[in-house]
């Protein structure tokens, strides 16, 4: 078997694990477990337990792969090989009982994302991809959208929620788009996000301040399902940019017009 394969099927043994954890938690928390990290970010232990069953199951796979996590139960290091995790995309969602949040863990090699796996949790839904093998959600092979104008598409995107200096630029966008596209949502889980565009329920995602967990699985997936992942300025830096903008690749060109002529 291919190993990056051979990987991706170890990895959605681990995220079932800690899948199989969070629903067991499910309208379990109470105001007393949130703790604040910083402006509007929440954090519980469903959170960093989550997070301590993908590192153990991980570290399992792979002897001598660093990783990069939200909650930092384990130190970030970097290496040839590193787990990006996210262990509960939508926390706020989690916390409120709206059903949209998942896990997301991508594994990098060198500079690129090989292995990408997001469970969402409400719906049971398993996205993965692996560089070159194409993107599943259950066992099937996904595409995304052939939507080509912006008049026919319904965009995702996150609204900021502590980083308010491109509020302006974001809202002229926002405008615009809500104005010229079939209608814009916010789920409220970046991950889940992108799978939705890669399997062509969303035609495009776009969002600023997002961390590189929240995007590292996404990305691949959308990638093999055939669409296209840039930066504001259509390019590559969107790992660590913080910038996403994420399509089914045919408005990609048409989408950076927008933004750009929005982010002078
Ligand atoms: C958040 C979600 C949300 C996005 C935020 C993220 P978290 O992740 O992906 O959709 O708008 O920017 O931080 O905090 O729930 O893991
Ligand atoms: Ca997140
Ligand atoms: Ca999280």
């Amino acid at each position: 078997m291919n190993h990056l394969l051979d990987i991706q099927e170890q990895t959605i043994l681990a995220v079932e694990k800690a899948a199989t954890f969070i629903k067991s938690e499910i309208g379990k928390t109470s105001n007393s477990d949130i703790e604040t990290k910083a402006l509007n970010s929440l954090v519980t232990y469903v959170d960093k337990e989550a997070e301590k069953i993908l590192v153990r199951e991980l570290q399992k796979i792979m002897q001598d792969a660093t990783f990069l996590t939200e909650e930092n139960t384990i130190a970030t290091t970097h290496g040839e090989w590193q787990w990006i995790i996210d262990p509960l995309d939508g926390t706020t969602n989690f916390i409120h009982q709206v059903p949209v949040f998942g896990i997301s863990v991508g594994l990098k090699h060198k500079d690129e994302i090989v292995v990408g796996v997001v469970q969402e949790l409400n719906r049971n839904e398993l996205f993965y991809a692996s560089k070159n093998n194409g993107a599943f959600l259950n066992a099937n092979k996904i595409a995304v959208s052939s939507t080509t104008t912006l008049a026919d598409s319904l965009i995702a995107t996150g609204f900021p929620y502590y980083d308010f200096e491109h509020l302006d630029n974001y809202l002229s966008v926002f405008k615009y788009l809500m104005t010229s596209t079939r209608g814009i949502r916010r789920l409220g889980s970046a991950a889940i996000d992108l799978c939705f565009t890669a399997c062509g329920r969303f035609d495009a995602f776009f969002e600023y301040s997002l961390s590189p967990w929240d995007v590292a699985a996404g990305a691949i997936i959308l990638q093999e399902a055939g669409g296209k992942v840039s930066d504001f300025n259509g390019g590559n830096n969107w790992l660590h940019g913080r910038q996403m903008l994420a399509s089914n690749a045919l408005l990609s060109a048409d989408l950076l017009q927008v933004i750009q002529a929005r982010y002078k």
